[in-house]
């Protein structure tokens, strides 16, 4: 049974774990915590049972605007609508935050992302070029709720 609930400090290493694996990234563990710090409903957690499968985490970046830091779904439980639930929720937080507009960055060759992020109403903004450390460009990618 698939649930969405707010991050808690015992799920760190999981949330790191899921970005090595699908992010490909190795963050501080003081990233995480300020992130959470800084807006705990825009932290979220999606999991069945007693396992993390996936997870959302978001800043405010505006007065009215919010940006999606890290998305991540783990790989066997991709295209099962997860991602799908996190952001439902995610979306509903903005709307009770008084959030006007959602922005958020992805590697220009994460097709998978960019279908998904399309979807759900997120249009390409603009090109950022080498964006991420690895010298790949990025999308801007936004949505006005
Ligand atoms: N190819 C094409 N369309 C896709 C794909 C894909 N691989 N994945 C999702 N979609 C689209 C489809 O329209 C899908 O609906 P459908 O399955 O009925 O066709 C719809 O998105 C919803 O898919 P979900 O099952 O809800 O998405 P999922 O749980 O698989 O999560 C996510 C999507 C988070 C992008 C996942 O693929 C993932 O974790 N990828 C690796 C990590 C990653 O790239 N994260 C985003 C980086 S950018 C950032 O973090 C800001």
């Amino acid at each position: 049974m698939l649930s969405i609930r707010p991050f808690g400090p015992p799920d760190l290493p999981h949330v790191a774990g899921i970005v090595r694996e699908s992010l490909r990234e190795n963050y501080p563990s003081s990233l995480y915590i300020d992130i959470h710090r800084w807006w705990r409903d825009g932290f979220l957690i999606a999991e069945n049972g007693a396992s993390i499968l996936g997870f959302l985490a978001a800043v405010v970046n505006a007065p009215s605007t919010a940006r999606i830091l890290m998305l991540a779904v783990r790989e066997p439980w991709r295209r099962q609508g997860v991602g799908s639930r996190l952001m439902d929720v995610f979306v509903r937080e903005c709307g009770m935050r008084g959030l006007r507009d959602v922005e958020l960055e992805v590697r220009k060759s994460n097709v998978a992302a960019i279908r998904f992020y399309t979807r759900y109403g997120f249009q390409i903004s603009n090109l950022i070029p080498r964006f991420y450390t690895d010298g790949e460009d990025g999308f801007k990618m936004r949505r006005h709720l």
